[in-house]
């Protein structure tokens, strides 16, 4: 029996991965938390919930202990917009956060899931159908932070046997809890105006290509990963996952296809470009479909549609 806790469960990631294990697992044997409570009375009315920050070791270990958890799946995290306003304190969460998992996971005996992302490859990166195994030498804090997390993950394993997974996400498409201050938020906003403005300032210049993924297939990456047979994994953490890379120009004119007078212009914002033009424009994800089964379901097309279609009910707007 699977006894999940989840840390970052109100981020955009762990909001619906929660409702998604809980649909799987059962809502008792997957433990929300989060360093702050907020949102809707529904999300605490489901299932447990445990305020956490993860720079609490103490704390982290009392949770697992309480709720027998066997497994951590470690979302907490600052993104890489923020993290570039904060460097200091997103080295402090992303780096000890992760350190204070898997040190509790090894005591415990605990296996664990943490995302790392398309932030952990450079400028010196193969940036076209960038492969598994690579240069990195990210320039963010972020980056850094990600990058150290993958080779803390590999490292425990191999030391002490723990059961350590993970992904490398692109920017993930969403239409129930904000990303917060990440560099591909745009592909999510430029959703929410199209919707209210029919338009949008995009601060991710033309021309722009970074790889993204509909939550839909993110939440099957992380539970599918979990699942896999170790024997087949030949790596662990870090898996390239994609579902399609594209530029502003491209997300503008599939939303056309549905809102005709939407205009996207830009409003570049260089701090966010500069990060942006370090990342990949494509990954190669073929090292997790052959270990694991990645298949993702949604392309920009699909996503477009859906999204478009579940955000106006959201939003109680009209297409
Ligand atoms: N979506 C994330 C970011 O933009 C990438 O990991 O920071």
């Amino acid at each position: 029996m699977k006894k999940i806790l989840i840390t970052g469960a109100l981020g955009q990631i762990g909001t619906e991965l929660t409702e998604y294990l809980r649909e799987q697992y059962g809502n008792d044997n997957v433990i929300a938390s989060n360093r702050s409570k907020h949102g809707d009375d529904s999300f605490f009315e489901a299932g447990p919930f445990e305020l956490l920050n993860v720079l609490d070791a103490k704390g982290l270990a009392e949770v697992c202990r309480k709720y027998g958890i066997n497994h951590i799946i470690h979302l907490a995290a600052i993104l890489s917009a923020n993290a570039e306003k904060n460097p200091q304190t997103a080295y402090d969460i992303n780096m000890n956060g992760t350190y204070n998992v898997l040190e509790v996971a090894r005591e415990l005996g605990i296996a664990v899931f943490t995302p790392s992302s398309i932030a952990a490859f450079g400028a010196n990166t193969p940036a076209d159908n960038t492969p598994q195994d690579t240069i990195q030498r990210p320039s963010t804090m972020y980056g850094v932070t990600k990058v150290a997390g993958e080779l803390l993950c590999d490292y425990y394993f191999k030391k002490y046997g723990v059961d350590t997974r993970g992904v490398r996400f692109p920017g993930i498409i969403s239409y129930a809890a904000l990303p917060g201050g990440g560099t591909t938020d745009y592909a999510v906003h430029i959703y929410y105006e199209a919707l209210k403005n029919k338009k949008y300032a995009s601060y991710i210049g033309a021309g722009t290509y970074m790889d993204m993924m509909y939550m839909p297939d993110a939440l099957k990456a992380v539970h599918d990963l979990m699942e896999a047979n170790p024997d087949k994994l030949l790596h662990r953490n870090a898996f390239n996952v994609t579902a399609m890379s594209f530029e502003p120009e491209m997300l503008a004119a599939e939303i056309r296809k549905h809102i005709p007078e939407f205009i996207l212009t830009y409003d570049v914002d260089p701090v966010r470009q500069a990060i942006a033009d370090s990342w990949p424009n494509s990954l190669d994800d073929s090292a997790a479909r052959a270990e694991w089964g990645w298949n993702p379901q949604y392309d920009l097309a699909s996503m477009t549609k859906d999204m478009l279609e579940k955000l106006a009910i959201k939003l109680n707007i009209k297409e």
